[in-house]
């Protein structure tokens, strides 16, 4: 067969049209590497956030467009990027994996499971960046989102949509409210994410056992980017499992995520930021380290088509200092703090909860009405317990009134204490307010004073299961449930016998 020139050239020309093409824009040269980032020569179209992809593997986010380079954060500090190499433009922004199946899992920031436990079933890829639902779409806080935790749920009382924010020093306790407020979610039909952003490994494989053996990790997605992950990817954590805790929401749900902690969310940022030679400002972090928090945070929220985002960001602070700048930035965009003092948890109480500086701008429309209505003079009570107790301090003789508050001051600080990964329901914790409103506790030792509220909630649990159900069912103590209760603690105390034998 003869074949004809002609002929060859059209095959050529078809050949070419077919195969896959890159045009020229869309591919750059690495002209420089380190640090976890690289300058890319020749990507002129590409978009600020888009992802881009690299011939020996690496992945990275286009984070700055200068005249002729872009700069691209890398996702693997494992992969390496040489100089020369070939990067390509995908047209894509970065997108992490969702869907309610999640819920059990420990992914990194990637989307990439790392618990051992098999492929992720996922039903969507979401960009991690969103706009925050508008005005319009939101409803007002006004359910209650249960922490478990005595102290706050009476005094800084944690709506569903709210963010509350967790602030203190290093080893106060920050993470040990977050958890356990996740703990307590078990039955409740909320679905738990829990960020975790620069912490060393062994805490995250703590933190994982404890939910794993509390049966807690059924309704929780962990999201993971600890400190020997990339920079690029400690930033993206939060913004990933906001994605995640947000398709919840979309389904219907409640859902309440945990930043621990935005502390190191903000270093990760100031060092890529330091890397890009955007000017530094206060304490060498940049201008926009603000919008960084504020643009997360207000993706959070109670929308009206049903479901909810409830924030809980821990900050970490420097003896105590919440007026640093991280710490005021988020105490400006937040709902309000739950601040643990040094120097309270070094005096053994614990949670180590500053009532004074704490506060829920939002969740008083939130709470329990039987827990509002047993918590209604305890802020007071507290706040002039604390201030006698100062007064005290210069050795004047204190009146008859002076020494009753300070009495009752201090038994409420023992109610208030309470044990790690022990949380009440409502109603223990309604009957435990009633006991301090109520009964002054006066006849007892500071030492039984826990112990003889804890017993007196039991008593009635036990003996009483028709009390204890009226609470239950109609969310409040009506004044026909709280005479019945003022006549059980009578008969309680008959019947309490102290350690040493007496009766109360
Ligand atoms: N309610 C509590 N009762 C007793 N011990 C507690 C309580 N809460 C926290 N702790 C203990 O205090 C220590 C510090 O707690 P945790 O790790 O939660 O603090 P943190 O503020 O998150 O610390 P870091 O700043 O290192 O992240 C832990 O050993 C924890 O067991
Ligand atoms: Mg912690």
């Amino acid at each position: 067969m003869e074949i004809k020139s002609s002929d060859l050239v059209s095959l050529f020309e078809k050949s070419l049209s077919d195969a896959p093409q890159k045009s020229l824009q869309e591919i750059g040269i690495v002209v420089q590497v380190g640090d976890g980032i690289c300058r890319v020569h020749g990507l002129e179209n590409a978009v600020y956030n888009e992802m881009i992809t690299f011939e020996g593997g690496n992945k990275g986010i286009v984070l700055d467009l200068e005249e002729n380079y872009v700069s691209i954060f890398l996702l693997y500090n494992s992969i390496p990027v040489v100089e020369l190499e070939t990067a390509y433009r995908t047209g894509e922004a970065f997108k992490t994996p969702v869907g309610m199946h999640l819920a059990g899992r420990v992914i990194n920031a990637v989307g990439k499971p790392i618990d051992g436990l098999g492929d992720l079933v996922i039903e969507d890829r979401l960009p991690i960046e969103a706009a925050a639902p508008g005005v319009i779409e939101r409803s007002p806080v006004n359910e209650s989102l249960e922490t478990g935790i005595l102290a706050v749920d009476a005094l800084i009382p944690v709506g569903k949509g709210q963010r509350e924010l967790i602030i203190g020093n290093r080893g106060t306790g920050k993470t040990a409210i977050a958890l356990d407020t996740i703990l307590h979610q078990k039955g409740k039909n909320v679905f738990c994410i829990f960020v975790s952003i620069g912490q060393r490994q062994a805490n995250l494989a703590r933190t994982i056992r404890l939910l794993v053996e509390n049966g807690a990790m059924e309704y929780t997605v962990i999201v993971s980017a600890d400190s020997s992950d990339s920079v690029l990817c400690q930033y993206l954590a939060p913004y990933v499992g906001c994605t995640i805790g947000e398709y919840f929401r979309s389904k219907g749900h409640d859902a309440l995520i945990v930043y621990d902690d935005l502390t190191n969310h903000a270093i990760a940022y100031r060092e890529m930021s330091l890397l890009l030679r955007r000017p530094p400002g206060r304490e060498a972090f940049p201008g926009d380290v603000f919008y960084l928090h504020s643009r997360l945070l207000e993706r959070a929220g109670k929308i009206m088509a049903g479901g909810s985002l409830t924030a809980l960001p821990i900050i970490q602070v420097q003896a105590d200092d919440i007026t640093a700048y991280i710490p005021t930035n988020l105490i400006s965009i937040t709902d309000g703090q739950i601040f643990l003092d040094d120097q309270i948890f070094k005096s053994g109480v614990r949670p180590a909860i500053n009532i004074g500086l704490s506060v829920s701008r939002v969740g008083g429309a939130a709470q329990t009405k039987a827990v509002k209505k047993m918590a209604k003079t305890l802020g007071l009570e507290l706040a002039q317990y604390r201030e006698l107790l100062d007064f005290s301090q210069f050795g004047t003789d204190l009146d008859a009134i002076a020494q009753e508050r300070i009495s009752k001051g201090q038994r409420a600080v023992e109610v208030l204490k309470q044990a790690q990964y022990t949380t009440y329901t409502f109603i223990e914790e309604a009957l435990m307010l009633f006991m301090l409103h109520e009964d002054r506790l006066d006849g007892i030792e500071i030492s039984y004073v826990h112990t003889f509220v804890m017993q007196f909630v039991s008593y009635v649990e036990s003996v009483y299961p028709k009390i204890y159900k009226v609470i239950l069912d109609t969310q409040d103590v009506t004044s026909d449930v709280h005479d019945e209760l003022k006549r059980i603690v009578q008969e309680f105390k008959t019947l309490f016998v102290l350690p040493d034998g007496r009766n109360a």
